[in-house]
């Protein structure tokens, strides 16, 4: 796929961005036919704007205020001029600690992807490889799902699987989630920009 019909994505966290990383990297290996047009964050000093500026891609602090959680109001329009200004496709949630409204939902349906450091519909919300732990889950691992108005609720487009050793710490557990979690991104967002994914309400079937 050449740049003009290649996927614009955007990516937006708020951390240390190594899935941005991943799928940064999987764009210049030619394993994921996109483009990463901006990465947007409403850390001032989010590593993950460093890792794109070392790319040369657009990095912006982009201000979520007046809220502290989740994206609304006057935030989410100063996101949704920045996505447009960009001509972003896809929205990529990778690390962004904010919950998504109704007016990004609307503006990009169907569009917004995130990763979940769990098998959902197990451990929603935060520090989940901790609460599969605390569980005494024997498997652990991450979900690449589409954003709906729930919290980790989006129809599922692939999941990859750990196992919880006996002698796994958070810490752990959590590297090794998330070493699947560099693998998941870009393969789930190969399927998007190859035009493979079909969503019927909950399923979402790959072709
Ligand atoms: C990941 O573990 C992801 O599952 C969760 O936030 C974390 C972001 O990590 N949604 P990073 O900033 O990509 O390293």
């Amino acid at each position: 796929m050449n740049e003009k019909s290649s996927l614009r994505i955007a990516i937006l966290g708020s951390g240390k961005g190594s899935n941005a990383q991943a799928i940064m990297d999987a764009v210049a290996a030619g394993r994921l036919n996109a483009r990463v047009v901006c990465v947007l964050s409403d850390v001032p000093d989010a590593f993950i704007l460093e890792r794109a500026r070392r790319q040369s891609i657009p990095a912006e602090f982009v201000s979520a205020a007046p809220f502290k959680t989740k994206l609304d109001g006057e935030g989410e329009q100063r996101y949704l001029e920045a996505l447009r200004r960009h001509e972003a496709q896809v929205v990529v949630l990778a690390g962004f600690m904010r919950i998504i409204k109704g007016g990004l939902l609307a503006a990009y349906a169907n569009r917004i992807i995130n990763i979940h450091p769990a098998l959902l519909p197990a451990f929603p919300g935060t520090e989940s490889w901790k609460q599969a732990l605390d569980y005494g889950a024997k498997v652990a691992g991450c979900t690449v799902h589409f954003v709906d108005a729930g919290t980790d609720t989006g129809p599922i487009i692939l999941q990859k699987v750990v196992p919880v050793l006996d002698d796994d710490s958070a810490a752990s557990l959590h590297a090794r989630i998330q070493e699947q979690e560099h693998i998941a991104f870009p393969e789930a967002l190969q399927l998007i920009a190859a035009g493979k994914i079909r969503v019927e309400g909950r399923r979402v079937r790959t072709s």
